[in-house]
């Protein structure tokens, strides 16, 4: 199965979801409609809730109005995590168009991801699962650590690439391991079943996040959505920096370090970068770890037996297109 034919099988299910998450940001508040028409038409990739609608009918649930409300309550939480950290990062573009700091100021893009996080806890409140509700707040509050962690050590090279996974993993992979839990759960899959899912999200999770990091060196401003370089010129020690740093003399040890410092690099600085990165194929080897990554994901899959079977397909698919989704020029993809 490819992944085009995952979106058709899928289609009206995340119709269903789309539909949901326009009709569930009203406030009288003008601004929150006018912010939340803004971010819900600015064509974001739906990864989340996808994973939460493969993995539900995977164990052999249907696509109800309670499934559809935890697609839309993650999708909120997702969506407030990018107005806070376009704050935090000061970004100017996203999805190929001005952040919402941008156009509307700071305040506004952290006070309407409010809403969205105090809207998600309404739209759970209708079902009250305990189980439930517990893993969501769980992987609410690790991705918040994740902003944290990266906050508390920008500009920092000392750190260790297990710090940069951990990153990872929490500002990314718990909500898209809370997405396969909640599949399991909503669905009530045997516990088993239902942590398998949680580990396949969280290899997932890192691999996508790599990929978006690698792609912020060498992908072009159609798949990123804004220009390449934002990592670089905000001070975040990825991958693929990090890797270029372990391999360098002295003397680009230092210049990195400088590079670091400074908050306002140029094109100029950034494409010596990307020359230096290219020596060391530093982008090539975080695509390596993300593989790693989503095989291990993968592989989770394998000893498993899910109610539905015919799914899995389409979440092995996902996974692929994932990786797949970015090769940069003179990379020679390697085997799964
Ligand atoms: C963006 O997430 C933040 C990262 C985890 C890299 P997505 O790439 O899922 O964002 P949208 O919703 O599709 O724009
Ligand atoms: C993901 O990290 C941020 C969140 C999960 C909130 P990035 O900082 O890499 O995301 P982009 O690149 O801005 O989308
Ligand atoms: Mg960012
Ligand atoms: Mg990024």
């Amino acid at each position: 199965m490819d992944f085009k034919e995952v979106s058709t099988v899928f289609k009206d299910d995340l119709t269903e979801v789309e539909k949901s998450l326009r009709d569930n940001y009203f406030s009288d508040i003008p601004l929150v409609p006018g912010i939340g028409d803004y971010i819900m038409n600015g064509g974001g990739k739906r990864v989340r809730p996808l994973l939460l609608l493969i993995c539900t009918r995977l164990c052999g649930n249907e696509i109800d109005a309670k499934v559809i409300r935890h697609a839309t309550a993650i999708e909120y939480v997702h969506a407030a995590s990018l107005l806070h950290d376009d704050v935090v990062d000061e970004t100017t573009v996203r999805r190929g168009r001005p952040t919402v700091n941008t156009k509307w100021g700071s305040d506004a893009s952290i006070l309407v991801g409010d809403f969205l996080i105090a809207r998600a806890l309404l739209l759970l409140s209708n079902d009250v699962d305990e189980t439930v509700f517990r893993s969501f707040a769980e992987g609410a509050k690790t991705l918040v650590e994740g902003g944290l962690l990266e906050f508390t050590h920008a500009r920092e090279i000392n750190v260790t690439e297990e710090h940069c996974l951990d990153v990872a993993f929490r500002k990314t992979a718990s909500v898209m391991a809370l997405a396969c839990q909640l599949g399991a759960q909503l669905s009530q899959a045997d516990p088993a079943v239902g942590q398998s899912l949680y580990e396949f999200g969280r290899d997932f999770g890192i691999a996508f996040q790599l990929v978006d990091d690698a792609m912020d060196y060498e992908g072009t401003p159609e798949q990123l959505g804004k220009s390449p370089g934002t990592d670089f010129s905000e001070g975040h020690v990825t991958l693929p920096l990090l890797h270029l740093y372990k391999q360098s003399d002295s003397s680009l040890k230092r210049e990195i370090e400088d590079f670091l410092q400074n908050e306002r690099l140029t094109q100029k600085e950034f494409d010596y970068i990307l020359e230096r990165m290219r020596e060391v194929k530093a982008v090539d080897y975080t695509l390596e770890i993300a593989r790693e990554h989503m095989k291990r994901a993968k592989d989770k899959l394998n000893g498993m037996t899910f109610t539905n079977q015919d799914y899995l397909p389409a979440l092995q698919s996902t996974a692929n297109h994932i990786v797949d989704r970015f090769q940069p020029a003179g990379l020679i993809p390697s085997g799964r």
